[in-house]
């Protein structure tokens, strides 16, 4: 039995029981609101956590790149939904995936994309099965869901292509910028009621649009109501991180990936502690940054996951972090080599679970019993 002390460190830490917690908390939810469920995998890229989503329901995957698509379905998973827009030269990948029997599904929201799906499926004597994406917050991409004629043309260019129509999906992203139950209730409801408009529009030419689907952690846990909508997508839930604590929708004890890291010296001058997990470890994603408590580059716990009040890594180098008490004086802390001694084990819960998971090449699981097992991660396109 490997235990946390005997690892090398950094090491990314899923604390098991609390991934299950969540997995749990997202099954209740979806089976009160009615609707399937597609995790997305980009966040872990690892097949035992994605075991886990489908042991509770999970139907298909969302993922991020072709590299996943390729992975999950050689581990059985067929009904994949690959939710980054399509370019031409990506076809040749996806049409190789299909041929193999995977049912993977792309997404457009480009009307000379459509046309270049619809030739080289023709071509190739493919149905690709495309879902059109639809920009439900001005937050990143996809088709406004008042643009009637640009919906319908898309999916004309496809259908009258030969192609085969799966529906019309969306992500609010915007939701991370929310931090109150009600706006992000609100956003759950405008995400699911222009989803649904852009479904009905497509519709109403009599060009079959069955599926509707949408998702981002912060509006699945918020929606009220997901009339009309045929499956939800959410990918950091299972682990969670603070983004999503500071967004309100996980406590602190909810959050499944911390990084292990280990005191490598002081600057008590300074009132620092020097760990080995810099931005290497931890990424450079700063996403607390702009709201509403910034965390620097994560939240100091101890070896046992108990949260240490005020202390932050407050900056990091590549192999370095640097380790500060907000709360402190900010100057000399005579106490800071005897509150961590060189070789104390610390764990550093991430802004962003998905951006600090892609720093390491395997998680350790860690078990209740205080166990550890490698649980490989991919990475790549
Ligand atoms: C298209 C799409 N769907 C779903 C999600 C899942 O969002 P979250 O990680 O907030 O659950 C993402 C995340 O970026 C996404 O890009």
């Amino acid at each position: 039995m490997t235990s946390l002390s005997q690892l090398d460190t950094p090491a990314a830490i899923v604390d098991v029981a609390r991934m299950h917690a969540n997995i749990q908390r997202m099954r209740t939810r979806m089976n009160e609101l009615g609707v399937r469920f597609r995790p997305h995998v980009k966040t872990s890229k690892c097949l035992p956590v994605v075991r886990a989503q489908w042991t509770a329901g999970a139907q298909g995957v969302t993922v991020s790149t072709l590299k996943e698509a390729e992975q999950f379905f050689a581990a059985g998973i067929s009904d994949i939904l690959y939710a980054v827009g399509m370019t031409p030269a990506k076809l040749p990948k996806v049409l190789a995936l299909r041929r193999q029997g995977c049912q993977l599904k792309i997404i457009v929201d480009d009307p000379a994309v459509a046309d270049a799906i619809a030739t080289f499926g023709k071509t190739h004597g493919e149905v690709f099965e495309v879902w059109i994406e639809v920009d439900c917050d001005g937050h990143r991409s996809g088709i406004h869901p008042d643009d009637k004629d640009r919906l319908v043309d898309v999916a004309r260019r496809l259908t009258g292509g030969g192609m085969l129509l799966g529906g019309v999906m969306t992500h609010a992203g915007s939701s991370y910028d929310l931090d109150t139950p009600e706006a992000l209730e609100a956003l759950a409801g405008q995400e699911r009621a222009g989803c649904v408009q852009a479904a009905e529009h497509i519709r109403a030419t009599g060009i079959a649009c069955p599926g509707v689907s949408v998702g981002s952690t912060p509006t699945a846990l918020r929606a009220r109501n997901l009339v009309g909508v045929t499956e939800v997508r959410a990918g950091v839930y299972v682990f969670f991180d603070l983004v999503m604590h500071n967004i309100g929708v996980c406590r602190m004890d909810e959050i499944a990936l911390s990084v292990l890291t280990t005191v490598i010296g002081h600057q008590v001058d300074k009132g620092w502690a020097i760990v080995d997990a810099g931005w290497m470890a931890m990424s450079r994603d700063r996403g607390t940054a702009k709201q509403r408590k910034d965390f620097g580059y994560g939240q100091v716990c101890a070896v046992d996951g108990t949260v240490l009040p005020g202390y932050l890594v407050s900056g990091a180098n590549q192999e370095h972090g640097i380790i500060s008490c907000e709360n402190g004086p900010g100057g000399p802390d005579t106490q800071i080599g005897t509150r961590f001694p060189v070789g104390t084990q610390l764990r550093i819960i991430p802004n962003h679970a998905c951006a600090t998971g892609a720093q390491f090449p395997e998680y350790h699981a860690l078990n209740g019993d205080g166990s550890t097992e490698i649980w490989p991660r991919f990475y790549g396109w």
